[in-house]
């Protein structure tokens, strides 16, 4: 049996956790059921525990996903949270809006898409005005398509995924509306990355993953996933935040709660990650990282920007190495 490399090594386990076999369990969220059981588990050996563990949260995902009516078809093992891509489907009329509640992704294109471009093209070719011709190019978690259209537009044949059938009908009709993308229209799906990676294995010259990460439920099967669609040499962009405290407090407490330019309730710092740990999660599932970014926004000019430090929100690029490297 392959030994299992615990997803938060102990001494990083953030707050709110507590060891259970070596599946991380949030203490104020379980259930009276979830209670008997932890009790009872105290009884069992460490590897009883562990299995126990990994077959409850198994048993507890398929049940939220079956009475879903926004998720895809189950497979035992998902990255799905259904509560989480439901929460999404509800802003479904106000994706396009450019000064509603996805401001803040709508404004995050004039950051992220340079960023995508040059990790794709390198800045000393020659410019034009469609850089991304012939990039194949996969979108996971696209929701409405703000990153997918904008990607397209600079000449990106994109695929994008998303979980919730509200937001890829959203992605879909507001695509066929947009004249600019007549020669680029996306193709989109409502399926889960772990089935889309089924069919379409070492696919994409590059797999964006921008603002999901912080919402899956099970993040070593979410880039495995990812990194299988990647074709060899292929290159995988994710943005999510660190799991700092100042994080905590600028996007769940002060957006979400004081400010309100994000809905209440859209993060969870318990499923944010640090640099390391997603740089630890690539390299191990075949890639080099090649940049890590830190990244800001400021409430005054409603600008993002690159910084160096990489405690608010975080930008990788790592690269899927070729076969027999
Ligand atoms: C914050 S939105 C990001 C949208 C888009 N990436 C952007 O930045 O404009 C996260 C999206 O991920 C989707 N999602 C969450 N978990 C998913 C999963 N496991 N597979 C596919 N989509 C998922 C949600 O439905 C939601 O639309």
């Amino acid at each position: 049996m392959p030994q299992e490399i615990p997803f938060f090594p102990q001494q990083e386990q953030p707050p709110g956790f507590q060891a259970f076999g070596h599946f991380p369990m949030r203490k104020q969220k379980l259930k009276s059921s979830q209670k008997l059981a932890v009790v009872w588990a105290h009884r069992l050996s460490k590897a009883e525990r562990r299995l126990l563990a990994s077959r409850l949260s198994n048993h507890i995902r398929m049940l939220n996903n079956s009475t879903s009516s926004t998720s895809v078809t189950n497979t035992v093992q998902s990255t799905v949270d259904s509560e989480d891509v439901k929460r999404h489907a509800k802003q479904a009329d106000e994706w396009w809006n450019p000064s509603g509640t996805m401001k803040l992704l709508h404004t995050f294109n004039l950051l992220r898409v340079p960023f995508i471009r040059d990790g794709l093209v390198p800045p000393s070719t020659e410019r034009t005005l469609a850089p991304l011709t012939n990039k194949s190019i996969l979108d996971v978690g696209c929701g409405g398509g703000i990153l997918t259209e904008a990607l397209a537009r600079i000449g990106a044949n994109m695929t994008g995924i998303d979980a919730s059938r509200e937001l890829v009908d959203v992605a879909k009709q507001h695509s066929v509306a947009n004249p600019k993308l007549l020669n680029h229209r996306p193709t989109y799906y409502c399926t889960t990355i772990e089935e889309h990676s089924e069919k379409f294995c070492n696919h994409y010259d590059a797999v964006v993953a921008s603002e999901i990460i912080e919402h899956v439920t099970d993040k070593e099967l979410f880039v495995k996933s990812c990194i299988k669609t990647l074709k060899p040499g292929g290159k995988i962009f994710i943005t999510t935040p660190s799991r700092t405290r100042l994080a905590q407090i600028f996007i769940i407490y002060l957006s979400e709660y004081v400010c309100g330019i994000v809905p209440k309730g859209t993060h969870e710092y318990e499923k944010f990650m640090t640099p390391n740990e997603l740089t630890f999660l690539l390299e191990r599932n075949n890639c080099h990282v090649e940049l890590i970014h830190g990244i800001v926004f400021n409430v005054l000019t409603n600008k993002w920007s690159f910084i160096s430090s990489t405690d608010m929100i975080f930008a990788i690029q790592a690269v899927k190495y070729e076969a027999g490297k």
